[in-house]
């Protein structure tokens, strides 16, 4: 990959120059890697864990890219891309639904094995906003850029505008027009955003998490998906966790941080995520409209979890040879 100009970014050698130089050993997720999750108790063989039904290709392309090398990162980059290229999705890249003014925005975050992050917002007319929020982790010294300046780095990286309007999402949006009612739809109209979890064959840890946001959201407005501790946290030495859902809810209660912090403690990933699950229904007890929050996990050993608020949240797990989607268990029965 092209490196930006030195003058302006900080190079990969001298980061971690630098970091020696400060004693920055926790830049090595190993170095941290608590008693319960020692290097013994470790799988290593290989996961990539999806929200929704397309999660199944994306985890196939995931797998693949394992199998041809490809560490956890990769992993999570290379399966995300194919729902974002996916113009027939509503809701993760440029085939999504727009915003009321007619544009449709993307968010997207990655997360590798060595605590880096990266993040782009309200990002317009880039196929891979993935691809741009690793570019921001790997090329500069920030976690997140938004908007034009995201849209400007991505073409200064050798990426193009590209023009594509989905017909059906244009279609939709006509309709919408007429009476410009803000409703959302549990499951269907925002929550296919993707976000997956995946593990290499050396046991290591990254995310990512990729949408158009929210149907006919406000100009500007952007959820959970690409902030880091809200719709994806890697942490290498306990475990990664990511989400999909009504994004403000979930921006209320920081619920992918915060199943890793709960997994830390040694709570399996399916509790946590219970955990997790009502701590967004506690933290949004205000709200009269019904909304949907799905959250999955992995911890060090390989272990998964899973759980919705409703009915409906069905994830994919391809692990030990299987590809496979599952209806998520749920809270509000
Ligand atoms: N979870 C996706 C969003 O609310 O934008």
């Amino acid at each position: 990959m092209k490196n930006i100009s030195r003058r302006n970014f900080i190079t990969k050698s001298t980061a971690t120059a630098a970091a020696a130089t400060l004693g920055l050993s926790f830049i090595k997720g190993e170095n941290r890697i608590d008693a319960r999750f020692g290097k013994g108790k470790t799988f290593k063989g290989g996961i990539a864990l999806s929200t929704w039904d397309a999660g199944v290709e994306a985890n196939d392309a995931a797998m693949k890219t394992m199998k041809n090398g490809g560490k956890a990162v990769d992993m999570a980059e290379e399966g995300v891309k194919v729902i974002e290229a996916d113009f027939r999705n509503l809701s993760v890249g440029l085939g999504g639904l727009p915003d009321r003014e007619g544009n449709t925005t993307l968010d997207a975050c990655i997360m590798d094995s060595i605590g880096r992050a990266g993040s782009v917002c309200f990002l317009e007319k880039i196929k891979h906003p993935v691809t741009v929020a690793r570019m921001v982790m790997e090329r500069t010294p920030h976690v997140m850029l938004v908007g034009e300046g995201a849209q400007k780095f991505a073409l200064s990286q050798g990426m193009t505008l590209d023009e594509f309007k989905s017909e059906e999402a244009v279609k939709a949006y006509k309709e919408w027009l007429i009476k410009s009612e803000y409703k959302p739809i549990i499951n269907i109209e925002n929550h296919d955003t993707i976000g997956m979890v995946t593990m290499d064959t050396q046991g290591d840890l990254a995310g990512s998490c990729t949408t158009s946001g929210l149907a006919y959201k406000m100009r500007g407005r952007v959820g959970d998906s690409p902030i880091i501790g809200s719709g994806l946290y890697v942490d290498n030495a306990v475990g990664a966790a990511t989400g999909t859902g009504l994004g403000e809810t979930v921006l209320r209660s920081c619920s992918a941080f915060l199943i890793v912090e709960l997994m830390r403690q040694g709570m399996h990933p399916q509790k946590a995520c219970e955990e997790a699950v009502k701590r967004v229904r506690d933290i949004n007890s205000f709200m009269k409209e019904e909304f949907q929050v799905g959250l999955l996990a992995v911890n060090k050993k390989g272990e998964i979890g899973a759980y919705a608020l409703r009915e409906g949240f069905t994830y994919a797990l391809a692990k030990n040879g299987e590809n496979k989607v599952y209806k998520s268990d749920f809270l509000i029965k």
